[in-house]
């Protein structure tokens, strides 16, 4: 088939058959379309929409673009948790040895920094040594072996979404329900899951602005996951200011570090503990009948349940259970487990800019966007496709909403190494601080649970 009157198709609105996609997914993965085609065919889908059917049909030729783990055998429930993207999300990073801590296991693959918001992946490559691209036995021995992997989408495992993420990156086609439905579900039904939570984020720094648009992406993930007979539960969370204190990837890296050893900002704290609570409520669930596990599609979770799994949660915190399994990840995928000790030999930027407040009063609003845009502006993300990330770089929040500052106090420092668009990150960071007299109501960082 003609990719050009598929683009046009697109384009001009009209629905496109399975077939017609398959030929589009094929011609691009066998490098018959180049990608600037497949750019202008995102950048159709993003401006004309596909309807269920149609991101049905891309969802299932990206599951297909690669090979799916097959994870029968584990004895142990197989969940997974992902995000629709936020600023300084650093959740995987603690969550998953925290839940691999549980005998749950965890086949995590995440993508690079997507727009304005962090990447997991690039945030574990700041880590020396360690590597992301594991080939798919190597990915599968990891998990035999620790109960737990990170891995990125590969020539092997959902290839499609590796090459049209990264377009999207750049090609301004992310925020796209049908677009994130087929990338997230892609990667995710390809890791062999019994169960699986999503944290879908609402706010300035997410893509889905609106509570509204945000339900409707979950609706869309839990009813796909819901046809591959894969139990999903949605969290939608507010995404109006970055989660914890950094945000860049080394400087993420350190502080999941110092929230393992103990060290927690409530913000991370809550979304941890909330997100894991519903992983560890499916595992539970999680039935092995004749050597085949399932999972009953409806059942819900009582508050007392998941009361008890925040309490195993921070149970494995306190006993430094997860911040070993955090260590046995490092090992298993070549990263240098001597950062535990010493996060000194983590990459650290040559130079620093203090942002200082303008005036006394409190912090009542510290826009997400903004403080992303401006992390990505430093290198903490990519402009271009291939853009080189710089590991060290970013922004360290020393104030947020809330809390007091006095004119004068820094309320955030920039971590940086090239001045290219450093006057620029530097007016949305300090844009990014509303102060007023009198502290804003707190705001609900849990917004609604989709299951
Ligand atoms: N996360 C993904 O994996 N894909 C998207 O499109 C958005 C967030």
């Amino acid at each position: 088939m003609n990719p050009v009157e598929i683009i046009r198709k697109k384009r001009d609105g009209l629905v496109l058959t399975a077939e017609e996609l398959d030929s589009f997914i094929s011609g691009f993965l066998g490098g018959d379309i180049p990608d600037y085609q497949a750019a202008a065919f995102l950048m159709a889908a993003y401006l004309k929409g596909l309807d269920d059917n149609e991101t049905a049909a891309l969802t299932d030729l990206m599951l297909r673009s690669g090979k799916r783990l097959d994870l029968a055998e584990m004895e142990s429930p197989v969940i997974d948790k992902h995000s629709t993207g936020g600023v300084g999300d650093k959740v995987s990073i603690v969550l998953a040895p925290m839940v691999a801590a549980l005998e749950v296991v965890v086949p995590m693959i995440s993508g690079r920094a997507l727009g304005h918001t962090g990447g997991t992946l690039d945030k574990l490559e700041s880590i020396p040594g360690f590597r992301t691209n594991l080939s798919f036995i190597d990915f599968r021995n990891a998990l035999w072996e620790a109960g737990l992997a990170m891995i990125g989408q590969t020539d092997d495992i959902a290839p499609a979404d590796r090459r049209l993420y990264a377009l999207r990156d750049v090609t301004a086609t992310v925020e796209s329900i049908p677009l994130i439905t087929a990338s997230i579900m892609s990667k995710k039904l390809a890791e062999g899951l019994d169960g699986l939570v999503l944290d879908v984020k609402t706010g300035k720094g997410a893509f889905m602005k609106d509570r509204e648009s945000a339900e409707a992406l979950a609706m869309s993930l839990v009813e796909t996951g819901r046809r591959y007979g894969v139990r999903t539960i949605a969290v939608i969370t507010s995404m109006d200011e970055p989660i914890g204190r950094t945000v860049g990837n080394s400087l993420e890296v350190r502080e999941c570090i110092n929230f393992l050893k103990g060290r927690a900002d409530d913000d991370l704290l809550e979304l941890v503990l909330t997100l894991g609570s519903y992983m560890l409520f499916i595992a539970e669930e999680c039935v092995n009948l004749e050597g085949k596990r399932s999972v009953d599609m409806e059942v819900e979770p009582s508050e007392a349940r998941l009361e008890e799994k925040r309490i195993n949660l921070e149970g494995v915190i306190n006993s430094g259970k997860a911040l070993e399994k955090f260590v046995e990840l490092l090992e298993t995928q070549g990263g240098n487990p001597e950062i535990v000790a010493n996060p000194g030999l983590l990459p650290v930027a040559g130079n620093i800019l203090p942002i200082e407040a303008p005036r006394k009063g409190y912090i009542t609003g510290l826009d997400a966007e903004k403080i992303g845009v401006a992390a990505m502006l430093l290198g903490a993300g990519r402009l271009k496709k291939d853009d080189p990330v710089d590991p060290a770089v970013g922004i360290t929040l020393n104030r947020k909403t809330g809390e007091d500052v006095d004119a004068g106090d820094p309320v955030a420092v920039l971590h940086y190494n090239d001045e290219r668009n450093l006057s620029e990150a530097k007016e949305l960071v300090r844009e990014a601080f509303s102060i007023g007299d009198a502290p804003p109501e707190p705001k609900e960082m849990i917004i609604k649970i989709i299951t």
